[in-house]
């Protein structure tokens, strides 16, 4: 399991940190090249390493912590999302019907078509997550589905799930 952090700012850093707690290897990227990122990825910790964004979004787990119209910027980024899981940390105060009346996971999910999605991080502050919180909710849509659709995002949320689970190992 290979891990990315897209967007290096608050929530960005923040999650670093939590991956940097447990000595998790991540990468960081953002816009702005690897080498303006790196002095901030180290101060962290040596398993956060600052790669391009292309580079970044070869991990299979992306957790998306850009400002929330952004995201259809990243999910340009690759012609194909099958076999990654996107971890949705944005939120928006859009009116809902810049939404088309969906939920703003909904939309994120449509523009990473073909990847797993769960939404979480998102409900908390980023002071809040760079402190370790013992609690964080995933939530996905689809739990909501039919059967072999509800198998499929239990394995979603599972993989996100191990994700806290590691990064709470040992607290
Ligand atoms: N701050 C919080 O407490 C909090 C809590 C919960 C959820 N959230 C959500 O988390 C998201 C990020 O919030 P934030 O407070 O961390 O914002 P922020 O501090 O402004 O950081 C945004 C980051 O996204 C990067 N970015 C912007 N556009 C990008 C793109 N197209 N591709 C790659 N990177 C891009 C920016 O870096 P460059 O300019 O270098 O690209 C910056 O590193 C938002 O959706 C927000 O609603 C925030």
């Amino acid at each position: 399991m290979s891990y990315a952090i897209i967007g290096f700012g608050s929530i960005g850093q923040a999650l670093a940190h939590a991956f940097a707690r447990k000595s998790i290897d991540v990468t960081v990227a953002s816009r702005r090249p690897p080498e303006a990122l790196a002095p901030q990825a180290r101060a962290i910790g040596p398993t956060v390493v600052a790669r391009s964004l292309r580079d970044a979004l070869e991990a299979d787990t992306i957790i998306l912590a850009v400002p929330f119209w952004e995201h259809r910027e990243v999910a340009k980024a690759l012609p194909s999302w099958e076999g990654k899981t996107i971890i949705d940390a944005t939120n928006t105060n859009a009116p809902v019907e810049d939404l088309d009346g969906q939920p703003s996971s909904a939309v994120v999910a449509k523009a990473f078509t073909g990847a797993r999605f769960v939404k979480g991080f998102n409900h908390l502050s980023a002071a809040v997550l760079a402190a370790d919180p013992n609690v964080i909710c995933f939530t996905n849509r689809k739990l909501q589905a039919s059967p072999p659709a509800l198998h499929e995002q239990r394995a979603v949320t599972y993989d996100a799930l191990l994700l806290r689970t590691r990064t709470s190992a040992h607290s």
